[in-house]
């Protein structure tokens, strides 16, 4: 298909690089806004990885996306401290509010909601983060207030 084409077209343009994996992979992000799943055999392909060192490295830094993402990402800290201050409870919450589980975008594109582990803020939890600015005791008001303010 389309992807698989123009993702190999980036991929032969760097893997001459020393140490190509990151910069392609940065580029593959910057073109589809994340990293689609069979652009990874291409991957693995071109530069004769497995598939699983392919998908290794993918899922090893956090800022490379594996869904299309939303014009706003809302993380949940869903780690063991936040969990014992009700972080569960407020992502059932958020769930509803957004009709989304995570790893989904809501339907408009606005946001895409992610769950992480442990976003530093253990002792005041439970924690959140928008757009890469964390928040600390995030009840349920102030969540439907930040989801508000994200003009959908
Ligand atoms: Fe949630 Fe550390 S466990 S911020």
């Amino acid at each position: 298909g389309e992807i698989a084409q123009r993702s190999r077209d980036i991929i032969r343009d760097r893997k001459h690089l020393e140490g190509p994996m990151l910069p392609i992979l940065h580029a593959l992000q910057a073109e589809f806004g994340y990293i689609p799943d069979i652009v990874k055999p291409v991957i693995a392909d071109e530069l004769n990885l497995s598939r699983a060192e392919v998908h290794g490295v993918v899922t090893f830094y956090p800022e490379f996306r594996e869904h299309p993402g939303g014009r706003h990402v809302l993380k949940i800290c869903r780690a063991e401290a936040c969990q014992s201050v009700g972080c569960d409870n407020l992502a059932d919450r958020v769930r509803q509010l957004l009709g989304i589980d995570f790893h989904q975008t809501t339907p408009d594109g606005a946001v895409m909601l992610e769950p992480v582990y442990c976003l530093g803020l253990c002792a005041c939890g439970p924690a959140a983060m928008l757009d890469g600015e964390v928040y600390g005791r995030v009840d349920e008001h102030c969540l439907s207030e930040i989801v508000g303010r994200l003009g959908r």
